[in-house]
């Protein structure tokens, strides 16, 4: 059976879309603080590699620990963990990727959200 990865055409593909993401996130009202002062070329390759090791197997390895180190002092709240997923699926939906297989990601991608989440206030 094909991976998520392969449904979506590879690499190849992951890179346009997280350009696609970083884009919708930098001008959106919450989430774009965040990112203010986030090298965009870094932050873009990074979130590539993430989503390439999560959408590649259905039993994908353990990168949780490492996106936990990574934001754990960020503050990010579970408001902006939804918009980051809504930010995912309207670059997919936009790229004509089907709706089965959009929801298929957001739910794959959401399995991250208490790694990525810290609970306290977004300043
Ligand atoms: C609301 C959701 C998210 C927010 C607000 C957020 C915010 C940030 C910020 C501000 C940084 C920079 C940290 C620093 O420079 O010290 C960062 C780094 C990173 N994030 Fe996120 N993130 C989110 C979701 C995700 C998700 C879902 C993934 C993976 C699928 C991810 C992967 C990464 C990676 C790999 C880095 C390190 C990039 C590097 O090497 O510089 N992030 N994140």
């Amino acid at each position: 059976m094909s991976s998520l990865l392969e449904l979506l055409g590879g690499r190849d593909a992951i890179e346009i879309v997280v350009v696609g993401v970083w884009e919708r996130m930098i001008v959106d009202p919450s989430l774009g603080a965040l990112f203010r002062d986030v090298s965009r070329t870094r932050y873009e390759r990074g979130l590539a590699d993430s989503l390439c090791v999560l959408l590649d197997s259905d039993d994908p390895p353990w990168i949780g620990r490492e996106l936990r180190r990574v934001h754990g002092a960020l503050g990010v709240r579970d408001a902006d963990f939804d918009r980051f997923l809504d930010c995912l699926a309207a670059t997919l939906e936009a790229a004509g990727v089907s709706r089965p297989l959009v929801r298929r990601v957001r739910g794959r991608v959401a399995v991250l959200r208490g790694d990525i989440v810290s609970g306290a206030v977004a300043n």
